[in-house]
């Protein structure tokens, strides 16, 4: 299996308007994919316009705020590139699509990487981080997956935040139990 790394994904739409979207870029020898699955804002935009800029951040309320309807995070534009990136970027990445490979269910977009540019240090693993981007992935399946795996994975996940979380760590974990708890009550179908 490819390597996959995390992040937030900037396309542009039609009249413009930046798109955010949590998306794994999938390493290809020197190329990363966007590989969206159908429908979706980002392979529209893709679509019509093949740059984006990928943010690395380790605010992981971005992630759990994007996968729970808020999209509001600050962006700031790019010098001499059209996808802005998020304020709270600690690296950007420039990306430009060389090749699309159709498919019915998830296309794939092989992109360049043109410019990484560094803004923040990296201060280090934190595992309520990662725990919070394993339960936003869980979030945007829950359709697919029992009842009984999602509570069993919590759970564990649960354990590392309990143990590590500072303040950012927890706020984004309590909007995605919202979320995960409204789903189970039916409120969110
Ligand atoms: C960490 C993380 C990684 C994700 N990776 C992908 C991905 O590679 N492809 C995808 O289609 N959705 C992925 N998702 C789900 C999308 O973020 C979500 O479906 C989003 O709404 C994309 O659709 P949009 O472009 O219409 O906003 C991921 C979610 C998270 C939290």
């Amino acid at each position: 299996m490819p390597m996959i790394r995390e992040c937030i994904v900037t396309t542009v739409g039609a009249s413009g308007e930046p798109h955010l979207a949590p998306l794994g870029l999938i390493e290809h020898g020197d190329l990363w994919i966007i590989a969206p699955f159908r429908p979706s804002a980002t392979l529209a935009n893709l679509e019509s316009f093949p740059f984006a800029t990928a943010s690395f951040t380790d605010d992981v309320r971005i992630f759990a705020g994007c996968v729970c309807g808020r999209k509001d995070w600050p962006l700031e534009s790019v010098p001499g590139w059209p996808a802005p990136r998020l304020a709270e970027a600690l690296s950007h990445a420039e990306l430009e699509v060389v090749r699309a490979e159709a498919d019915a269910t998830r296309p794939r977009f092989f992109c360049q990487v043109k410019k990484i540019e560094t803004h923040r240090p990296f201060l280090g693993f934190n595992r309520a981080q990662a725990a919070v981007i394993e339960a936003a992935i869980l979030a945007t399946r829950l359709h697919m997956l029992s009842r009984e795996k999602i509570d069993r994975e919590i759970a564990y996940l649960k354990i590392a935040v309990d143990k590590t979380a500072g303040p950012a760590e927890r706020q984004a974990w309590d909007m995605l139990m919202a979320k995960i708890n409204a789903d189970d009550a039916g409120l969110d179908r």
